[in-house]
């Protein structure tokens, strides 16, 4: 995987599969302390501590398609490269978290990416989930929560093109802000 952002869409989409109805993805970009934390929380279906102990086997997988599951071993391995770790936290029937470290200005960390497409891709995808999306870089912050656009919209889908475009350009601002 080339970039942080296409751990966290692969990450999230995993949650979705799980039959979440909100995932919060938190990043945090602490200089000072040459810290990089990356942070996916869902409130789907969970995973039992025994099926918790081997996940991170790329040989484990629910997937009928293809008998591998890499998405989480090689966030984990890019983590490790940049001297950082990933944790689950999971609990049936409650959710799953999913949470990744760095180092920040470690030479062998992955880029950011292009956070601002993974959000976009997931709202387009999957109108009926609610996204949280929090970015801090030291001392700013940029919040989308579609809750909230949502409420506004009424019965208009998060997915129409308009409300797409909306969202693109509140997104392009607000990252532009914090950078
Ligand atoms: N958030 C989650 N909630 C519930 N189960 C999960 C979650 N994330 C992962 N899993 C379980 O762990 C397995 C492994 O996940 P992983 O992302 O590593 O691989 P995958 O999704 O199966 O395949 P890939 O990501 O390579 O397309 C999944 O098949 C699923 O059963
Ligand atoms: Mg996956």
């Amino acid at each position: 995987m080339e970039d942080l952002s296409l751990h966290v869409l692969d990450v999230a989409e995993n949650g979705i599969s799980a039959g979440a109805s909100v995932i919060r993805i938190s990043i945090e970009e602490n200089l000072e302390a040459d810290l990089l934390t990356i942070v996916i929380e869902d409130n789907g279906k969970g995973m039992s501590p025994e099926f918790l102990d081997k996940v991170l086997d790329p040989f484990v997988t629910t997937r009928s398609t293809r008998r591998v599951g890499l998405g989480l071993s090689l966030f984990e391995q890019s983590a490790m490269e940049a001297d950082g770790a990933l944790n689950i936290e999971s609990t049936i029937g409650i959710g799953t978290k999913i949470v990744v470290t760095m180092r920040h200005g470690h030479i062998d960390r992955k880029p950011m990416g292009d956070m601002a497409s993974t959000i976009l891709t997931l709202i387009e995808g999957n109108p009926s989930v609610d996204f949280v999306y929090n970015h801090k870089k030291d001392a700013k912050a940029y919040v989308l929560d579609t809750r909230e656009i949502r409420s506004e919209l009424g019965a208009v889908p998060l997915n129409h093109p308009q409300v797409v475009s909306l969202i693109k350009e509140n997104l392009a601002e607000g990252l532009g802000q914090i950078q």
